[in-house]
Formats: C-alpha cells, sequence, structure tokens
C-alpha cells in the first residue's frame, strides 16, 4: 500500500470534518442530579477504570456530568477548504460511472451512492433521513453507509433481523440504549432519531438493511504492532502504514485502504489489527463447552454460541455477531456490563457481559470479527 504523504494533511483534515458531523443536535439527558446511580455517566471516573477507550474513540475516561457536543446537519461546508474546491464533482471510485463533489460526501440529509445498481432502491428514510426532523434529517447511510457495513464508530447494521432491529429502535426512543460515555456524539443523534422515525420509515430501515450484505467483509490482522492512529471524531485512522506502534490489550480498527483516497468507496471497508494469541483465546472463551474456556471464565463458556447460534450467525432473538466490528462489539459488551446499554432484552446479555474482563472482551471481539 503505497501512501501519498503529501496528500495526507489535506486529506486528515477533510475526514476530521466528515467525521465530525456523525451525531445530534439535541441531548435527551437527564442533568447529572437527576440521573439514576445505575447511569455510568453518574459514577466516578474510576468506576469506568477497566473501559476500553479504543473502542470509544477516545483517549480520556468520562466525568460525572460529561454531555456530548450536538452535532450538526445540512452539508458541512470545511471552513479550511475553499468552498468552491468542494462543490467540483472530482469524487470518482473505480468502476462508478457517478461523480461527486466533496460536499456530497458531507450532507446529512442525502447519502451518496456510487453503485446504485448493486442493491435495491433505498427507501426514503435511508437515503434522506426521516421526514419529521424536516431541515435536521439524517439519512442512515450517512453513517451505516449504503450497503449496512457501517463504521467502527457506529454499527454495522447489515443483515440484522427486522425483529432486533426494531427492538433496538424503541431501545434507544426510550433512552434505555446509551452509551457508557456520555460524551459520545452520535448516541444522542440515534436517540433524536429514534423519537422521530415514523413506524413506516422504521420498517423500511429494517428491512432494507436486513437484505443488505454489508460487503467487504473485514479483515483481520494478528499482530504485536499496528500503524499509528490518530482520532477523527471518534474515528480511527492510521496515519502511516508502517507497523510502528506496540499493540498491546487493544484492537486497531482502520480504513482498510488508502487514507488519502478516502471518498466512502462501498468496496473499501475496514480491517483490525489484534493482539497476537488473541483469536484462540477469545475462540476458547467462546466456545460452547471448551474445557479451557470453563476454566477460565465459565460465564461465558457455554455462553455466546447457546444464545448466538453455533456459527454466531444468530438465532432468534440474539443477533447475529460473526465478522462483526471489533470495536462495535467490545463496546457493546461494556455497555451491558456497565448498564449503559438497557433494554427489552438487554437483561440477557448483562450478566454475561459483567463477568467479562475488558481484555476479555477484547479477544472475544478478535475472534468473533474473524469468523466467515
Ligand atoms: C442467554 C442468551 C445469550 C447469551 C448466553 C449471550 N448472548 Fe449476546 N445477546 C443476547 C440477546 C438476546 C441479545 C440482544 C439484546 C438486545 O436486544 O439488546 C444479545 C446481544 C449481544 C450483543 C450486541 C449485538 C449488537 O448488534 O449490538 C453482543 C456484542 C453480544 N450479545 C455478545 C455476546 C457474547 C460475546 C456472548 C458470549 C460471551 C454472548 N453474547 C452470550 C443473548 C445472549
Amino acid at each position: 500500500m503505497t501512501i501519498m504523504w503529501r496528500a495526507l494533511p489535506f486529506v486528515l483534515l477533510w475526514m476530521g470534518t466528515w467525521t465530525c458531523v456523525l451525531g445530534a443536535e439535541t441531548s435527551p439527558r437527564p442533568p447529572p442530579e437527576s440521573r439514576s446511580p445505575d447511569d455510568p455517566s453518574a459514577k466516578a471516573p474510576d468506576a469506568l477504570a477497566d473501559m476500553p477507550m479504543w473502542a470509544y474513540g477516545i483517549t480520556t475516561l468520562p466525568h460525572p456530568g460529561d454531555t456530548a457536543t450536538p452535532q450538526g446537519w445540512g452539508r458541512q461546508f470545511n471552513p479550511a477548504i475553499d468552498r468552491d474546491e468542494q462543490l467540483k464533482p472530482v469524487l470518482h471510485v473505480a468502476g462508478s460511472a457517478r461523480n461527486y463533489a466533496r460536499i456530497d460526501l458531507t450532507d446529512w440529509a442525502n447519502a451518496v451512492d456510487w453503485f446504485p445498481d448493486e442493491h435495491a432502491p433505498m427507501p426514503d428514510v435511508v437515503q434522506h433521513g426521516s421526514a419529521a426532523l424536516r431541515e435536521k434529517k439524517r439519512a442512515c447511510a450517512i453513517c451505516y453507509r449504503v450497503n449496512g457495513g457501517g463504521r467502527p464508530e457506529n454499527a454495522p447494521v447489515a443483515g440484522l433481523p427486522v425483529e432486533y432491529f426494531l427492538r433496538q429502535l424503541e431501545d434507544f426512543r426510550s433512552g434505555r440504549r446509551r452509551s457508557s460515555d456520555p460524551r459520545k456524539p452520535n448516541v444522542p443523534t440515534m436517540i433524536g432519531i429514534a423519537q422521530a422515525i415514523s413506524s413506516d420509515e422504521a420498517l423500511a430501515a429494517a428491512e432494507y438493511y436486513a437484505a443488505q450484505s454489508g460487503a467487504p467483509r473485514i479483515r483481520i490482522v494478528e499482530s504485536d504492532r499496528a500503524p499509528p492512529l490518530r482520532l477523527h471524531g471518534n474515528l480511527f485512522v492510521a496515519t502511516s502504514s508502517e507497523r510502528t506502534e506496540v499493540l498491546t490489550d487493544r484492537i486497531a480498527e482502520v480504513l482498510d485502504g488508502e487514507q488519502e483516497k478516502f471518498n466512502d468507496d462501498p468496496h473499501v471497508g475496514y480491517m483490525a489489527y489484534v493482539p497476537r494469541g488473541s483469536i484462540e483465546r477469545g475462540r476458547a472463551l467462546s466456545t460452547a463447552g471448551s474445557t479451557s474456556a470453563q476454566a477460565v471464565a465459565p460465564a461465558a463458556a457455554q455462553s455466546c454460541t447457546a444464545c448466538h447460534g453455533a456459527d454466531l450467525h444468530g438465532l432468534d432473538p440474539a443477533p447475529p455477531l460473526a465478522g462483526r466490528s471489533p470495536s462495535y462489539l467490545v463496546r457493546q459488551l461494556y455497555d451491558f456490563k456497565t448498564g449503559a446499554r438497557d433494554g427489552g432484552l438487554a437483561p440477557l446479555m448483562k450478566p454475561i457481559a459483567s463477568r467479562l474482563s475488558t481484555r476479555q472482551m477484547t479477544d472475544i471481539a478478535a475472534y468473533i470479527a474473524s469468523l466467515p
């Protein structure tokens, strides 16, 4: 992979603008004094000392009373780049007949669609957002991408069962599904969308994403080292292709392609560097009846495959896990553990996650993400 370093500062600036726009302008969270003691954001920072910050795209632990900075809407011009330049339709991706301008990639209300022949027509809510939000509409596909592959800072939604998708919307709507990091801006965004979306729109989005493949699959690489990373919004970007940084007890999940060519090509997916040995450790922890798993973590031993299916492709009502973003998987496990993620069927997961250490979650996610 050849990186054109001269172009990189410009691209990082550009990506920074792009990732900053992933979120909502209002936070329905109650003020700190009225939060329940179960709310992780009401807890002292040391209660979250084992938080896998890398999975949240943050570098410092949250403090009581922290809130998210509201995110924008509409077309997000980058003030550092000449406005006319941003309007020129100069972006292309291999194999697509379409051209887009830079501003098109930061338009919350109109998702770019490089390959319209590769999927069924997008429902209006997926391409443009929920009608009730009017000028503050946010298209589902801006964050989850047209193919549902998502990004590490949000979620892969391709292939999720319709019922599960709708249950999550309900859990967001009721405010029961939140983040252990109250600063994570796209969670209040998601709660705002779940409160605005109509039941017809929700069903249309659920059915559309249930039929998507999310391709390409995530590529998992076991390694002692990973490239250096920089944060843009809550998304990590590799600043070099050289693996110069020691990788211990964390996962480094980045775009699987040349960073300076970022244009949301749906044929480019993500890859994850995972600690050496983590896949085997995760397999032992996740596999039913494994004697080594029994020894390491009895609670996890019979667990994942028992409910999520032998191949972890999901078994009603438990969703599919195999091949999904490891950052997302760890974030969810940790949110179940702290109680930030609650909801209709979360009580089935909370006791499982509460018995896992952050390191075990990391190993399990490395293994599960590597599965076909
Ligand atoms: C007793 C059944 C059960 C067991 C055992 C179980 N799960 Fe789950 N899991 C569920 C259900 C049900 C949900 C959906 C919860 C909801 O609707 O919010 C879920 C959700 C999840 C999610 C969230 C997925 C998403 O799309 O957000 C993850 C991650 C997860 N489980 C991982 C695991 C792992 C890893 C194990 C083993 C250590 C495991 N689960 C064991 C039932 C189970």
